[in-house]
């Protein structure tokens, strides 16, 4: 049994401050819209001495909510650029600079009278999302054990959602319908909630020195030996790591055979094509399930639908989202994460076909408010069984050291590209469709679930080496090590023998 040593422990717990980061930035522009959107007419009137027209609000705001997708695009797309130059660690030490000018920017915003420096701040701590996005699954998956790769992987959605939550709790007033005095909603306040991202910036810079480089990093990638053992010494809390070492050796050897492998290689060899699909089609999974429309939108989508009190509404989804992490974090080990994606996804296509049911018969029937309150918990709780924490460290489990950072850029790329078309679409969609909106993303789940049924491996259990073995058999470059027939089967989309 691998132990869950203190200072293994305290390595996720501070990479995953920059999973914080991103929930936080996703969830607390929300809040404060209508307050925002008055400081924006405000200088609109002290520039141009006319107040500002309705569709020049409307574009600026969608622009600076947006803007931070752009911004996770481009970050995510970079990770490679960092992580084998100056290691995992240390790139995620750098990135802070990004959220400190980004909190500044943000913060000092309305001292400056404008709202280019919001919008350049909310663009630079998207940046440093999309970077984190990549950074911390990659850290954690490489310093976990094998045994406990999958929670502690899934660690990193559980400080996005924890992130989420802090931003819709502190403000607790909505555009919508105000629900409390807030703390931090009101008129002089907000520039404080959104420089608030610098309080996990300074933390995770104290704490950052005092976790260790990625051992996978100093053997592969940097060839120190020495380093690498003493730091897997620490992390396993035991001098006997030669298990470790040994299955690193062994990845660092089948790596020498492979060429660098850059974002075009990666579709290019028969090797990483299948991967690299996996991996897309699992980050599109997340994201075009629909789950942002619900965290950009629900309180709207609760008003329309009627719901007394849309605010507390979402923070229960909120709390819901944050419970069935914890879930996911205790199940993934025993069930796998092929088992947990399925159910996940299927659960969200029922819960999409229950709040379309519920929309459709509002006008009849007045008790489908509370269903459709049912329905959106249920619709987030599947989420986060499987379809939310699952493709972002899976990603690093598909692939070996090589190819892995140009994977997880690749990936984290079109995770943030797909958030941004939700995010930007979904609004214009729902006018079209309205009650049958859901239908869409129940469509996709359902094709989802059958990818996944026949094409995504299970992982629990095995070392990076051996499933990169496994690809590489079904791309017909049997490897002698690893030619047992249960390898195919599992590629092919079987369940594993357990
Ligand atoms: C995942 C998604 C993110 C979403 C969150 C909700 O981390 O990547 O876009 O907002 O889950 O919990």
């Amino acid at each position: 049994m691998d132990l869950l040593t203190l200072p293994l422990v305290m390595a996720v717990g501070t990479a995953v401050i920059g999973s914080l980061q991103f929930g936080y930035n996703t969830g607390v522009i929300n809040a404060p819209q209508s307050i925002i959107e008055g400081f924006y007419n405000e200088t609109w009137t002290n520039r141009y001495s006319e107040s500002i027209p309705q569709n020049s609000l409307t574009t600026l705001w969608s622009i600076s909510v947006a803007i931070f997708s752009v911004g996770g695009m481009l970050g995510s797309f970079s990770v490679g650029l960092f992580v084998n130059r100056f290691g995992r660690r240390n790139s995620m030490l750098m990135a802070n600079v990004l959220a400190f000018v980004a909190a500044a920017f943000m913060g000092l915003s309305k001292l400056a009278a404008s709202w280019e420096t919001l919008i350049i701040g909310r663009f630079i701590v998207g940046l440093y999302s999309g970077l984190s996005t990549g950074f911390v699954p990659m850290y954690v998956g490489e310093i976990s054990p094998t045994s406990l790769r999958g929670a502690l992987g899934t660690l990193h959605q559980l400080g996005v959602v924890i992130g989420i939550l802090v931003a819709q709790v502190i403000p607790c007033e909505t555009n919508v319908r105000p629900v409390s005095s807030s703390i931090m909603g009101n008129a002089s306040l907000w520039p404080l909630l959104l420089g608030f991202t610098a309080i996990p910036a300074v933390l995770q810079c104290v704490l950052l020195p005092f976790c260790p480089e990625s051992p996978r990093y100093l053997l592969i990638t940097c060839n120190e030996e020495n380093k690498a053992q003493s730091v897997l010494t620490k992390l396993r809390g035991t001098e006997d790591v030669s298990a470790d070492l040994q299955e690193m050796k062994e990845e660092s050897q089948q790596m020498m055979r492979e060429k660098t492998v850059t974002i075009l290689e990666l579709f290019r060899s028969p090797v990483y094509r299948q991967p690299i699909f996996i991996a897309i089609m699992l980050q599109l999974s997340q994201q075009l399930s629909g789950i942002n429309a619900v965290f950009y939108y629900s309180t709207g989508i609760f008003e329309r639908a009627g719901v007394a009190q849309p605010v507390y509404a979402t923070i229960g989804a909120g709390v819901v989202n944050t419970a069935f992490t914890v879930v996911s974090l205790f199940v993934v080990e025993r069930a796998g994460r092929r088992s947990l994606h399925l159910i996940g996804l299927l659960g969200m296509a029922g819960s999409a076909v229950l709040m379309t049911i519920a929309l459709a018969l509002l006008d009849q029937v007045k008790w489908m408010s509370y269903v459709s309150i049912i329905a959106i918990f249920c619709f987030v709780a599947f989420f986060e069984i499987g379809p939310g924490p699952i493709p972002w460290f899976i990603v690093a489990e598909l692939f070996s050291q090589g190819p892995r950072p140009a994977a997880i850029a690749v990936a984290g790329f079109c995770n943030w590209s797909a958030n941004f078309m939700v995010g930007m679409g979904f609004q214009y969609v729902e006018k079209l469709c309205g009650p049958y909106v859901f239908i869409i993303f129940t469509v996709l789940l359902l094709g989802f679930f059958a990818f996944t049924y026949f094409k995504v491996p299970e992982t629990k259990g095995r070392t990076f080496d051996e499933i990169a073995a496994g690809f590489r058999q079904s791309a017909g470059q049997s490897s002698e090590k690893y030619s047992a027939p249960e390898e195919l089967n599992t590629l092919g989309g079987a369940d594993p023998p357990l």
